[in-house]
């Protein structure tokens, strides 16, 4: 009962139907319905603003570069991979665009009727195209787009590490991706598998609570991580950005992490003795993180 309160709380936080679609996935007695619809997707801020992941690229490249000396990726003729991309293709699209061989995927709730139904293609890619077209000059018309969409992006729906994805990578990304999957290591793992010294790599982390609450942290320290995911489900790993960095290190992955996003501790709130015994302040107020290969 105090875990129903619990999620019941955190769904008012949400629009009114991505607090219904949340709802008809988790509360035992409402029926379930699929995992997304095309009705979903283009009423949520998120999801429906397809050139996100062209921004979110763009502000992540500009940070790399000013840390790294980064250069932008190369789409072109490259072997694209994305974990967990959502239900619209994620990168997928953009590195389309922008003249890659090949995009695969591994997404749970992936729907390869959906992403190709005409819906989405009238309200969802025409749209990105444009956008597109407008921020990288005009590479194809929508029509050549489409077809290129359907030749050349492969989504698996499963969890990253159980499909069967391999062969190597030019490109490996994810978005929000990598706090969400349990267990993360065999996902490592994986990635592991599909990279060479020359593979280039963007995942970016939120460490977050991810709800719309004052602090990002809000409510994560106040008990163990254990406790945190018996009330709310296997949401978040709770994982925090000196995690990653020693998995991509014990499974040989040369990474650089540069955090993005560090939102100094209010003091309203005090943090339990289990984070405090484990984490510094750094790895308890980094937010976002872009964990990265090597420039
Ligand atoms: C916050 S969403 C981000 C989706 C997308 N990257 C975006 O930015 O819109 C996290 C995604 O990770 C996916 N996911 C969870 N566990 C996964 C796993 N083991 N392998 C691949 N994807 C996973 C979820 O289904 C979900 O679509």
């Amino acid at each position: 009962m105090k875990r129903i309160g619990t999620s019941l709380r955190h769904l008012m936080d949400l629009t009114p139907r991505e607090t219904w679609r949340l709802a008809r996935g988790r509360l035992p007695f409402v029926p379930k319905g699929p995992a997304w619809t095309a009705m979903d997707l283009l009423a949520s801020v998120k999801h429906r603003h397809g050139i996100r992941f062209a921004e979110l690229l763009l502000r992540q490249e500009a940070i790399l570069s000013r840390e790294l000396g980064w250069k932008p990726l190369d789409f072109a003729g490259a072997r694209v991979v994305e974990v967990g991309c959502g239900p619209l293709a994620g990168f997928g699209p953009l590195a389309v665009f922008c003249g890659a061989d090949v995009f695969e995927s591994a997404e749970p709730e992936w729907d390869s009727r959906l992403f190709f139904s005409q819906e989405i293609s009238d309200r969802y890619l025409r749209v990105m195209h444009a956008d597109l077209t407008g921020l990288y000059g005009p590479r194809i018309s929508f029509d050549t787009f489409q077809e290129l969409l359907s030749e050349r992006i492969k989504v698996h729906k499963s969890g990253f590490a159980a499909a069967p994805v391999s062969g190597e990578a030019d490109i490996v990304l994810s978005q929000s991706c990598l706090e969400h999957v349990f267990p993360l290591e065999t996902t490592i793992e994986k990635i592991e598998t599909i990279q060479t010294p020359l593979t280039r790599f963007i995942h970016l982390v939120d460490f977050g609570n991810h709800y719309l609450t004052p602090s990002p942290f809000d409510g994560l320290y106040d008990q163990p991580p254990e406790s945190y995911i018996a009330a709310r489900g296997e949401a978040i790993n709770m994982l925090r950005v000196s995690d990653i960095s020693a998995l991509f290190e014990c499974k040989d992955i040369p990474a650089q992490v540069v955090p993005s996003r560090v939102i100094p501790h209010s003091n309203r709130r005090s943090v339990h003795s289990w984070w405090r015994e484990r984490y510094d302040d750094d790895a308890l107020f980094t937010q976002l993180a872009l964990v990265v290969s090597i420039p």
